[in-house]
C-alpha cells in the first residue's frame, strides 16, 4: 500500500507503494482507513532529518502522528469500536521497563526512562499511510459530526493535558471565579498564549472554553488569519510588533496563566518576567539548540519567589486529553460554528506530502487527505 516514508540515511521522503498492508494479528486489534493526517512542526524536523527514528531494522520511518481514521475490521476481543466509527489514534507507547511507574499506569506521556515509542516520530511508523493496525486501547472514537475537524484531536491534546495540570497546581490556592446568584459567569483569570500557529489557536480555544479571559501575543501586526480568528473567538489579539512585553502585561492586567507555543526560547524566557501574581506558565514548545542568550535571572528569580509562581513543561498527552480534546472540539463547535474548521487551511493529496512536511506551504494546519 501506499505511505509517506522518511529514509534518514539516504535523506529521502518519499511516497513509497510498497509498504505492507498491516493484518489484524490480536483479537484486540482494530483496522483503520485513514482519511487524514496533519502535518506540524515535528514533521518538518523529522523532514531535516533532526528527530526521527524508523522501527528496529527498517531503512525508512512512515511519517504521521496527528490522525483521523475509519475503523475498517475489528478483531473478535474489540467492544468498544465498530466497522463505520471514526477514531484518532494516540501517538505514545509504553516503555518496557517493569520500574517506570508512569508506563506502567498507563501514563506513558510522563514515561521516566526515555524509551517510550511514538507512532511517526519514533521507532513506530505512523499514520500517513492507506491503512493503520493497532490495539483500540490506543483509540479514540470520535463522533461523525467531527469528521471535518477529528483530525485536529492530536494537536489539541498538549493544550489540554496542560489544563488538567493547571487545574492541579492552582488547588495550592482559592482560585475558582466568584458566582454571584442570578449573574453570568464573570471571567476572571487572564491566559496569554505565545504564538498563532494550531496549537496556539486550538490553545487559546480550549483556554477560552475552560472560563479564561483569553490573549494571543504573536509577531504579525493585524489584521491577519490568525488574529481575525482570535477575535472571532471572543480573544484578543495582541501584536509583539506593536506591544512590546510590558506593554502587553499592561493590557492584560495580572497574566494568571501562559501557555507557550512558540518555541523561541528568549521571547518564552522574556515573557516568563511579566507573570502575574499566583500565576503558572507553560512550556509546549519544542527550540532547537542555537547557544546561550542573556536573562535578567534576578527578576525571574524574585517574582517566582515573591509571586508564588509555577513554570512547568508538558509533553504529549494521556488519555484524559484525548478524551477531553474530543469533547472540546464539539464545545467549539457549539459556541463559535465553523471556526475549527477555518484553522484547516489545505487538504493535499499524499504526493504533497513532501512538500508539505519539508517545506511547508503556509497557512495555519495542513493536512493529507489519504483517502476520502
Ligand atoms: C507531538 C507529541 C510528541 C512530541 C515529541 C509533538 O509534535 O504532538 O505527541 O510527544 O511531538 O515527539
Ligand atoms: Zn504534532
Amino acid at each position: 500500500m501506499k505511505a509517506v516514508a522518511v529514509f534518514p540515511q539516504s535523506r529521502e521522503l518519499r511516497v513509497i507503494d510498497d509498504h505492507p498492508e498491516p493484518k489484524i494479528s490480536a483479537p484486540t486489534e482494530v483496522k483503520l482507513r485513514m482519511l487524514e493526517v496533519g502535518v506540524c512542526g515535528t514533521d518538518k524536523e523529522i523532514c531535516h532529518f533532526d528527530y526521527g527514528t524508523p522501527p528496529n531494522g527498517s531503512d525508512y520511518l512512515v511519517l504521521g502522528h496527528e490522525s483521523l481514521g475509519e475503523v475498517v475490521e475489528i478483531g473478535p476481543g474489540v467492544t468498544s469500536l465498530k466497522p463505520g466509527d471514526l477514531v484518532v489514534v494516540m501517538v505514545r507507547r509504553p516503555c518496557e521497563e517493569p520500574g517506570c511507574v508512569a508506563c506502567r499506569a498507563g501514563r506513558q506521556d510522563f514515561c521516566y526512562t526515555g524509551k517510550f515509542k511514538e507512532r511517526g516520530i519514533n521507532q513506530l511508523h505512523g499514520f500517513m499511510a492507506e491503512f493503520v493496525v493497532d490495539d483500540e486501547k490506543y483509540m479514540f472514537r470520535v463522533p461523525p459530526e467531527l469528521r471535518g475537524i477529528g483530525v485536529l484531536t492530536e494537536p489539541l491534546t498538549i493544550a489540554e493535558k496542560a489544563l488538567r495540570e493547571v487545574n492541579n497546581v492552582q488547588l495550592r490556592l482559592p482560585w475558582a471565579c466568584p458566582v454571584e446568584p442570578g449573574k453570568p459567569r464573570e471571567f476572571c483569570h487572564n491566559a496569554v498564549v505565545l504564538g498563532a500557529g494550531p496549537v496556539g489557536l486550538l490553545g487559546a480555544m480550549a483556554l477560552a472554553t475552560s472560563g479564561f479571559k483569553t490573549f494571543v501575543y504573536s509577531r504579525d501586526e493585524k489584521p491577519n488569519a490568525g488574529s481575525d480568528f482570535v477575535e472571532k473567538i471572543g480573544g484578543t489579539y495582541i501584536s509583539s510588533s506593536t506591544h512590546n512585553i510590558e506593554q502587553l502585561a499592561e493590557e492584560v492586567g495580572n497574566i494568571d496563566l501562559v501557555y507557550e507555543a512558540t518555541g523561541a526560547s528568549k521571547f518564552a524566557f522574556d515573557t516568563l518576567r511579566v507573570l502575574g501574581t499566583n500565576g503558572v506558565y507553560i512550556f509546549t514548545g519544542v527550540p532547537g539548540r542555537k547557544g546561550p542568550i542573556e536573562l535578567d535571572t534576578d527578576t525571574i528569580m524574585r517574582n517566582l519567589v515573591l509571586k508564588n509562581q509555577v513554570v512547568f513543561g508538558s509533553v504529549n498527552a494521556g488519555r484524559d486529553a484525548y478524551t477531553g480534546a474530543i469533547e472540546d472540539l464539539a464545545k467549539f463547535e457549539q459556541h463559535w460554528p465553523g471556526a475549527a474548521a477555518s484553522l484547516i487551511t489545505g487538504r493535499y493529496p499524499i504526493t504533497d506530502a513532501s512538500k508539505l512536511a519539508c517545506q511547508g506551504v503556509g497557512g495555519i494546519k495542513n493536512v493529507v487527505a489519504i483517502n476520502q
